[in-house]
């Protein structure tokens, strides 16, 4: 585990919402791949990051990470039971620099976490990261619930839309791949990192 430091457990903690959606269909859109490099930002107990561990494999590499150092204790002990080696975790803030190389990432995810850094302010912070972590190309995958009143998922002034998530991240330099309802209450949109103009090769 590398540790960036003590911090209080953040509101979200202990929430997923893995069990909402169709998992087959979100692996099966997300189309990852033995060997990549995955990045899952406000990862919990890591629902998502088991399962892509294990399609992704020993030759490659998992990065979780959340400021809830307890949900990050549970996944590490869930993934010594199921005998995963390929996972790191770390007890970071998402909107501060990594201990992570730039341009080292293929996908990033962040399911049913952006509204949630929204309404802490912590989600300008986290986009650029997410851009400077990925390698041109790479994914960045959002879960948002349906912005629609009622359970299951946050008040409906807090969901996003897929526009708002779209207005949100674009100007971190991410173009709009897919938009797929990943079942009843939730939709997984992918971006894709685009690159930067004079910049080098990330
Ligand atoms: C609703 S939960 C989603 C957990 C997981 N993605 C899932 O769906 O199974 C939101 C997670 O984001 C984490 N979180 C909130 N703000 C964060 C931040 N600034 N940096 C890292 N993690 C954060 C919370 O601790 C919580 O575990």
């Amino acid at each position: 585990m590398i540790s960036a430091g003590p911090y209080q457990e953040p509101p979200g903690a202990g929430k997923s919402s893995f069990d909402l959606i169709e998992a087959e269909k979100f692996f099966r859109e997300l189309n990852l791949m033995p060997g990549v490099t995955f990045l899952d930002l406000g990862c919990g107990q890591g629902a998502y990051t088991l399962p892509a561990a294990e399609i992704i494999g020993p030759s490659g590499r998992v990065y979780a990470v959340d400021l809830w150092a307890a949900g990050l204790a549970a996944l590490r002990e869930a993934a010594h039971r199921e005998k995963v080696k390929n996972l790191q975790t770390l007890v970071a803030d998402s909107s501060q620099p990594l201990p992570l190389a730039s341009g080292s990432i293929d996908v990033c995810l962040l399911a049913t976490v952006l509204h949630d850094l929204a309404e802490a302010g912590t989600a300008a912070g986290t986009l650029r990261e997410a851009a400077r972590l990925l390698k041109t190309g790479g994914k960045l995958a959002i879960v948002e619930f349906n912005k629609k009143a009622g359970p299951p998922g946050p008040p409906v002034d807090i969901k996003m839309s897929p526009p708002e998530v779209e207005a949100m991240v674009a100007p971190y330099g991410f173009r709009q791949d897919k938009l797929v309802e990943v079942g009843p209450h939730n939709y997984l949109l992918i971006f894709r990192r685009e690159a930067i103009p004079g910049a080098a090769a990330a």
